[in-house]
């Protein structure tokens, strides 16, 4: 089977031949249909991960797929060869973009017939993230208010759609050019970063920060006081200084096979779009890579194997 694989950081992966992995107990081979692209994959090429996360050399990247199940390993009842599943690569194991991989049955769900690969490939992560920041961290509720940064991205535009079903008042931020974007998603309020300070903006009861740095350090003015900021890009802060009145968490995004189910659920239904903008052939992996690291794609890029 081919597989991109990283072999220095900061060099261009390499498209190669390699071994078929053999599923372990626990785990599910799939024959990989999508795998979506996320910004961890291009930090861990460019080595900016070095010293957090640094695995073993060559490495095919991609954490999420969605493909056909060809063989199981000891003690996995979940799954038999022939079921359509999507799910989340262990991080110590090779990664998703390639044509075969292996996943934790623990880390994985059954695709729904009526979810297209691509769709449900791009959930393990982006919407894993979403859901347990807005549903389990934030504890959002119907009439509370939501500041959702980046709506435009990955993360960002499946929270605002989780933000809504919810009942939230969804405002978000972004560039001009997303704002409709943003509200076809289900964001009430668009603030544009790059005209309006959102630091201004006060009675929050949440913010998910997507973007970290100074936007993560200035949101916490927003909040109510209990309110409560979620965060996932790194960021250095975990306290503010004078909002000892909001509670400042890191999402600890996991996927297990019943979140993912849950969105995979709600896309079947209908409820929840999978905001698949850009597909990329497997031929053509590092342009996803690239488009990820200009910080301005679009929702989410998918590479179609
Ligand atoms: N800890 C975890 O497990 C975890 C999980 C998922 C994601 N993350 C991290 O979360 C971050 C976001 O992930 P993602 O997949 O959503 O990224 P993404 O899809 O690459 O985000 C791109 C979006 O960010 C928007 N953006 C850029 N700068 C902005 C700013 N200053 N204010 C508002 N919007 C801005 C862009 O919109 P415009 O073009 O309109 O500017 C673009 O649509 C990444 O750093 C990722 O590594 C962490």
């Amino acid at each position: 089977m081919r597989a991109w694989r990283l072999h220095d950081y900061g060099q261009p992966l390499r498209l190669e031949e390699c071994a078929l992995a053999q599923p372990g107990p626990g785990e599910a081979r799939v024959r990989v249909a999508a795998a979506s692209v996320n910004p961890i994959d291009w930090k861990l090429s460019a080595g900016l991960l070095r010293g957090v996360f640094e695995p073993q050399l060559p490495r095919v990247l991609g954490r999420d797929c969605a493909g056909t199940v060809d063989a199981v390993g000891p003690g996995v009842t979940e799954f038999a060869p022939g079921d359509e599943i999507a799910g989340v690569a262990d991080m110590a194991r090779d990664g998703t973009h390639a044509e075969c991989c292996v996943l934790p049955a623990a880390q994985a769900a059954r695709r729904p017939a009526n979810v297209p690969p691509d769709a449900a490939a791009a959930l393990g992560v982006a919407g894993v993230s979403a859901y347990i920041a807005l549903v389990e961290v934030a504890k959002i509720t119907s009439g509370v208010h939501l500041l959702v940064h980046a709506g435009a991205g990955g993360v960002g535009s499946l929270a605002l759609q989780i933000g809504r079903q919810l009942g939230a008042e969804v405002s978000t931020t972004c560039s001009a050019a997303n704002a409709d974007y943003c509200r076809s998603l289900g964001a009430h309020h668009v603030i544009d970063y790059t005209a309006e300070d959102f630091a201004t903006l006060r009675g929050f009861d949440a913010v998910l920060d997507t973007v970290g740095g100074a936007v993560h350090e200035r949101s916490a003015a927003v909040l109510k006081p209990g309110g409560t900021l979620v965060w996932l890009a790194a960021a250095p802060f975990d306290a503010m200084p004078g909002r000892n009145d909001v509670r400042v968490v890191r999402a600890d995004v996991r996927c297990t096979a019943d979140r993912l189910a849950t969105l995979l659920e709600w896309a079947a239904r209908g409820t929840l779009r999978v905001p698949v903008e850009t597909r990329i052939p497997f031929a053509d992996a590092p342009r996803g890579y690239a488009l990820s690291r200009t910080g301005h794609a679009r929702g989410k890029i998918v590479i179609l194997t």
